[in-house]
């Protein structure tokens, strides 16, 4: 038997469902019943039958889905598997702010840990933040943690008085507007998706700004070939599932998060096993205030 029948009929004996974020590897994606991007994932994680759940992604990912489906057993296949920008911040920080500017409303991207969604007012997601925020009605909004979607919405909403923190994703923020002019003079024929969090020197240049699942719902939809500005995931998925299609990668060598990385097909046959990964727990307190400002980004997000 191959190892893709083993996973599906271990999938099926152990009631499991199997998540996976569009930057995972064609060989994850392909085993996955629901991929999508952070929002899609979310979304998804309140409607599901099946008693267990494996997150292909980073900790930030299961820990939502485990906020919002807390009845459910959620493993995280790699244990190390972070987003080190969800990491940047501690939360005493945000606290502290809340405390010194108590009619502004802090808005925490999904790439977040728990701790700090729980001092937050509202989350947001690439593909939910123009719409949430534009709804926010506040002297002041605090944006945390990344400088770069962050900078994109204040730019899209100048009524808005958005207050940026000063972090990153160490992958997108990397990308400088010297590889984007060589895609560009390379594919001259090519359009431009670009990921917001993406310096705003390079994101100038794009035809599209939006989420991974936006870049690729527009890549596959558009009559011309198309440069992939994010992840190297979503191309390496996209070529081989369009061929009628033409796409580009944009500094492939540099755009590739090691985190989304660590999965394997035999990682997830193991967590199956009851091998490996972790089965997240959350603190109840905990997860109910954290779970207040992803159903802020749920209501306000339709
Ligand atoms: P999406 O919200 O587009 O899924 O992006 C998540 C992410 O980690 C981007 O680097
Ligand atoms: Fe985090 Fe960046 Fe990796 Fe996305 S690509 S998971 S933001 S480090």
């Amino acid at each position: 038997m191959s190892l893709k029948e083993d996973i599906l009929r271990l999938k099926q004996q152990t009631d499991t469902l199997i998540m996976a974020h569009t930057y995972q590897p064609p060989e994850i994606i392909e085993l996955a019943d629901i991929t999508g991007d952070s929002f899609a994932l979310a979304k998804k994680a309140r409607n599901i039958q099946q008693k267990n759940i494996i997150l292909c992604g980073v900790r930030f990912m299961a820990e939502s889905i485990k906020i919002l489906a807390p009845e459910k057993t959620v493993i995280l296949p790699a244990p190390d598997a972070t987003c080190p920008m969800a990491e940047q911040i501690d939360p005493m920080r945000v606290k502290d702010y809340k405390e010194k500017n108590p009619n502004a409303i802090v808005v925490a991207y999904i790439n977040t840990t728990a701790a700090l969604k729980a001092e937050c007012d509202v989350c947001v997601t690439s593909s939910s933040a123009l719409t949430i925020i534009d709804k926010l009605d506040a002297p002041e909004i605090l944006f945390i943690p990344d400088k770069n979607l962050g900078g994109f919405v204040k730019k899209k909403l100048p009524d808005k008085n958005i207050v940026l923190w000063d972090g990153y994703c160490p992958i997108h923020n990397a990308l400088t507007e010297e590889d984007v002019l060589q895609a560009k003079k390379a594919h001259p024929n090519a359009l431009l998706a670009m990921h917001p969090e993406c310096p705003a020197d390079c994101v100038k240049h794009a035809d599209l700004i939006g989420s991974t699942a936006e870049i690729i719902r527009f890549a596959k939809e558009s009559d011309r070939p198309v440069i992939i500005g994010t992840e190297r995931g979503v191309a390496d998925t996209l070529i081989p599932a369009c061929p009628g299609k033409t796409f580009y990668y944009l500094a492939k060598e540099k755009l590739i998060c090691p985190d989304m990385k660590k999965i394997t097909p035999e990682l997830v046959r193991d967590v199956l096993l009851g091998k490996a990964g972790e089965t997240l727990e959350l603190p109840e307190e905990l997860r109910l205030r954290a779970k207040k400002s992803i159903d802020a980004m749920l209501r306000l997000g339709e």
